[in-house]
């Protein structure tokens, strides 16, 4: 028996089926069992009003009715590790949809990490970009189109997202999958760069406009923050010790937290430094409009090479350089 119900008025438990074609709907699927809050959340936020619900595959009955099965509720963050799985490993996907949806459901992970940034959470996102990682180095065209998605506007999620996919392709280029490099922890190390954001008081963060000194000063502490979260939650490697810590670091010395330079730099953080710089410069910021990519290579080019090792920015140029033709 299927029945519509506005989008409201659903249950954990119940059948849905999407009343539109998959590429419209932020699902994988177009009919699926409902196992979280989560997905209602999702819905509503995708503007949908109302989806047919198929009582005979349900676990509980029509809305009027007492549940019949009690289906235990999945928090937000597992029914999205799923979603992400299930679509690295769907074999069906062409590889435009795939990166798409790795591309949302990477963001919506790093999202519930940054809200919850327990040693649970940590170690389940750790597991879940050891996939995206393994697509990364397997699958050359999802993972071409995965570099070039861009957002418009600026989150730390979102940012985390990107910075993450193009530092573990940049890796990828330069280690040329030499096994001295540990691609999991790497691909985790980048991924988690910016974790010190959530110590941070939160209007600082997303102040539109120019930061004072002392607000600065402030945001100047999230490679320190971001390794203790690390350290406390014992989720710490070095590779992640590396990134978190160096990736505001610049060869001339004028970076920080330490101000080391040159060879103190380790390759790992000159990685993460590039595609941090590249992201930031590519992405809509309530101050300025994005730069194209080309724009802003070439900004970095000419206003900041002192900055970065000038084989491993131009290795990165190629890598986008190429992908964008
Ligand atoms: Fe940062
Ligand atoms: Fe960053």
């Amino acid at each position: 028996m299927k029945k519509a119900l506005p989008v409201n008025k659903l249950k954990v438990g119940m059948y849905v089926l999407m009343p539109m074609s998959w590429t419209d709907h932020p699902f994988l699927k177009s009919q699926f069992l409902l196992t979280s809050g989560f997905q209602i959340t999702k819905m509503i936020g995708a503007g949908m009003k109302e989806v047919l619900v198929d009582f005979s595959k349900s676990q509980v009955m029509d809305e009027e009715q007492a549940p019949v099965v009690v289906v235990p509720e999945k928090p937000g963050n597992e029914v999205v590790l799923d979603e992400l799985r299930e679509t690295i490993f769907d074999k069906t996907l062409p590889p435009l949809t795939k990166a798409k949806q790795v591309h949302q459901y990477s963001g919506e992970m790093i999202k519930n990490l940054l809200d919850n940034p327990t040693a649970e959470n940590i170690s389940a996102t750790k597991r879940a970009v050891a996939d995206v990682v393994d697509l990364i180095l397997d699958d050359e065209e999802t993972s071409n189109h995965l570099m070039l998605i861009t957002d418009h506007d600026y989150y730390t999620y979102t940012h985390s997202v990107h910075v993450g996919v193009l530092s573990i392709c940049l890796a990828r280029n330069i280690f040329r999958r030499s096994n001295a490099h540990d691609f999991y922890e790497l691909g985790s190390g980048f991924f988690l760069h910016d974790l010190g954001k959530v110590r941070i008081n939160q209007d600082i963060i997303n102040k539109p406009g120019k930061l004072t000194d002392e607000e600065m000063a402030d945001m100047k502490k999230h490679p320190n923050l971001g390794f203790g979260i690390l350290n406390q939650t014992k989720q710490m490697t070095n590779e992640a010790k590396i990134i978190i810590l160096q990736h505001h670091e610049r060869i001339d010395g004028t970076g920080y937290p330490k101000g080391i330079r040159g060879d103190e730099l380790h390759v790992y953080g000159k990685i993460c430094a590039i595609a941090d710089v590249y992201d930031a410069l590519t992405t809509d910021r309530p101050y300025r409009k994005k730069m194209q990519p080309f724009e802003g290579l070439k900004m970095m080019k000419e206003q900041m090479m002192h900055h970065f090792q000038k084989d491993m920015f131009e290795q990165f140029v190629l890598m986008i350089a190429v992908k964008k033709n």
